[in-house]
């Protein structure tokens, strides 16, 4: 499969090679935190109580590419229960990407009450450079926790709920350093409110949701609202309809 070409609209017109565009800043020790979102025009980050009906195929291209692009893949149960998540699988647009690296990034899986099947394969069948992470809090019951051990990595970051900086510095410690969230919304409110993420990706879908739907952070009112930058606006030749917005924070 070619490369995705995407036409650039910001900060200037030319064709943009989206793993260019959306490389990750060279930072070897500390970890940065990318977050990949999508929305409706009216801000709905779920139809029908999933992502999956904003999408189309330029968005899960996009999807997949960031993957590739990441060393670990954090997403809270809550996405896993709705979505059915399965083990990350190399993308036809991965190509050299992942050169030096293990052949897929590992799944980070939030989680306080471990309810989560541990036979499915998101735990039994993720390559065995990537074991699936549980990422839990030291509250969590001890013998979910030893049934989490035996099938995945753990990482206690947190007492009754993971902390969020200091489980991204543990990745970081173990260089995963290019770090993804996929949300869901109840997982990126607190990175965001934690001031632990540096870029939000956000696809803006080309629908009306209406209803109550919760938006791509969904928690309390942040402490100090975070101030972003605009980095590059992106959209597909072949889904133009879809707007491919990358923001940086402001430091
Ligand atoms: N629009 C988008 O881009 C997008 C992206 C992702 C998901 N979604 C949609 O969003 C919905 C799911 O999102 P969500 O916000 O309800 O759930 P979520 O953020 O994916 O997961 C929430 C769960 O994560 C765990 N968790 C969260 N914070 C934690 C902490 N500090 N410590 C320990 N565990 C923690 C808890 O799991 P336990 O209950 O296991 O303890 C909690 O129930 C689905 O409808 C999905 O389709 C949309």
């Amino acid at each position: 499969m070619a490369p995705m070409l995407m036409r650039r609209l910001s900060p200037d017109e030319s064709p943009a090679d989206p793993a260019e565009a959306y490389a990750y800043p060279p930072r070897p020790d500390r970890p940065w935190v990318r977050a990949n979102m999508i929305a409706s025009v009216d801000g709905a980050a779920t139809l029908e109580g999933r992502s999956g009906g904003l999408g189309g195929a330029a968005d899960r291209s996009l999807f997949s590419l960031l993957r590739g692009l990441a060393d670990a893949i954090i997403v809270g149960a809550g996405t896993v229960r709705a979505e059915g998540y399965g083990p990350p699988r190399p993308g036809p647009e991965w190509g050299s990407l992942r050169a030096g690296r293990s052949a897929t990034p590992a799944l980070v899986i939030v989680s306080r009450t471990l309810d989560l099947d541990f036979d499915a394969p998101v735990f039994t069948a993720a390559a065995p450079d990537a074991a699936t992470v549980v990422l839990t809090a030291q509250a969590a019951d001890p013998n979910r926790l030893a049934a989490a051990r035996e099938r995945a990595e753990v990482i206690v970051a947190g007492a009754e709920r993971v902390d969020f900086p200091a489980a991204f510095a543990r990745l970081a410690g173990q260089g995963r350093t290019r770090l993804l969230c996929e949300g869901g919304p109840r997982v990126l409110a607190q990175v965001a409110a934690a001031g632990a993420l540096d870029e939000l990706c956000l696809t803006l879908s080309p629908v009306l949701g209406g209803g109550g739907a919760p938006r791509v952070l969904n928690g309390a009112p942040l402490p100090v609202p975070s101030e972003l930058g605009l980095a590059h606006v992106l959209q597909a030749p072949d889904d133009e309809g879809f707007l491919f917005l990358r923001y940086v924070r402001k430091r």
